[in-house]
């Protein structure tokens, strides 16, 4: 397909058939130019020479006949075996054109329709050799990974959608009420606005870190910083929220802990989160350590574990995915947007580390760990 205005580059308009008949004709050229030199120039003076060495002599009438014949003979086997060739290259092109024809236009096809958003479409195995298995391959793969691209993507409008809605109408259905009088502008409905509007906010700013550290376009402020400075920052950080809920927060440092070479803002942002998260899931009475010991590959491992509600198995695979939440109804209504943990594992892969959860199941509490190299 061309688009109007646009010039195809020469020789463009050769088909594969016509390319590949023009290739054959150059190898049948060849071999019919060399025979024929070979045949006319070297072919009669050899048959002379044994003529003679036979005994016979040179004008003799057997002799002018027997070369006569050789001549004819070898004209005629040459068109023949010419004519032949001819024949046996058309139709050989015409046959790889049509196989390699079929294939390639079933790769534009599928190509065409994923270019317009049919995701699904595959290539099928062309059955054509290596090269173009291949093709087919990666082109399937391709296609995988741009259906998975837009699944992700409606996904997350979706979500965000949803989560914008639930804000929206509280503020909203307040709004009107107090405006119809049902509703007195009291600290009571100013203070439920403003929470709202928080998670609002919260939302925007969660989804603008998200996107920022998925992309990989982060600037990291690397510094080599002490393991216990982040512990006991996490620590601070969370230290009222925890009284408040009747968490007790225990810092345990290992001998011998590495410092690490990160960022040390972003860091504390993961391990905020973690310890928030394990603060929200805990009920009072429990525990909540802080730990950091050296782990394989020079990497440092920071653990937090609580004695909280602890996760369901099913969940453990997607919890670092965005918006997800293991405890839907209750997760949302306590004012998680789910994205904490994606955002936590975005900026410590980001370092170059790891993040992984583990939890004995509902009710047994849960241990999240992340690694980061070591200075
Ligand atoms: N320490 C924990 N104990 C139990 N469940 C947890 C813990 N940390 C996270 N989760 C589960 O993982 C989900 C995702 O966490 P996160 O991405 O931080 O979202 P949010 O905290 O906004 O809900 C939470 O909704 C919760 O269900
Ligand atoms: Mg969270």
């Amino acid at each position: 397909m061309t688009a109007a205005g646009e010039t195809r580059p020469a020789g463009a308009a050769w088909g594969l058939g016509a390319r590949l008949l023009a290739g054959l004709v150059i190898v049948l050229a060849t071999a019919a130019v060399t025979a024929w030199l070979v045949a006319s120039a070297v072919g009669p003076g050899v048959f002379h020479d044994h003529m003679l060495r036979a005994g016979l002599e040179d004008h003799d009438a057997a002799v002018v006949h027997a070369e006569q014949a050789f001549q004819d003979a070898s004209t005629m086997s040459l068109a023949l075996a010419m004519g032949a060739a001819a024949l046996a290259a058309a139709a050989v092109s015409l046959v790889l054109t049509r196989r390699i024809g079929r294939s390639l236009a079933a790769v534009s096809t599928a190509a065409a329709r994923v270019g317009a958003g049919a995701y699904e479409s595959r290539v099928p195995d062309p059955g054509l050799g290596a090269e173009f298995d291949d093709l087919a391959r990666s082109f399937n793969a391709m296609a995988d990974r741009l259906h998975e691209a837009d699944r992700l993507r409606a996904r997350l409008l979706a979500d965000v959608a949803h989560e914008v809605r639930t804000p929206v109408a509280t503020i909203t259905g307040y709004l009107e009420a107090v405006e119809d009088g049902i509703q007195p502008l009291d600290e009571t409905t100013i203070a439920v606005l403003r929470e709202q509007a928080t998670r609002l906010t919260r939302l925007a700013r969660d989804l603008a870190a998200v996107t920022h550290a998925e992309a990989g376009d982060l600037t990291l402020d690397l510094a080599i910083v002490p393991a216990p400075d982040l512990l006991r920052a996490a620590t601070a950080a969370a230290g009222e929220r925890a009284a408040a809920a009747g968490v007790s927060l225990v810092l345990d440092v290992a001998e011998g802990v590495p410092p690490v070479f990160v960022d040390r803002t972003r860091i504390a942002q993961v391990l905020d989160n973690l310890v928030a998260n394990a603060v929200r899931h805990t009920p009072p009475g429990g525990t909540i350590v802080l730990s950091a010991e050296p782990a394989a590959d020079g990497q440092v491992a920071f653990v937090v574990t609580d004695t909280g509600e602890g996760i369901a198995a099913e969940h453990l695979p997607h919890l670092f995915e965005r918006f997800y939440r293991a405890d839907t109804a209750r997760d949302r209504t306590r004012g998680g947007s789910g994205i904490g943990l994606a955002i936590s594992k975005a900026l410590t892969l980001a370092h170059g580390g790891r993040i992984s959860v583990t939890s004995d199941g509902v009710g047994h509490g849960a241990t999240f760990t992340i690694t980061l190299p070591a200075a």
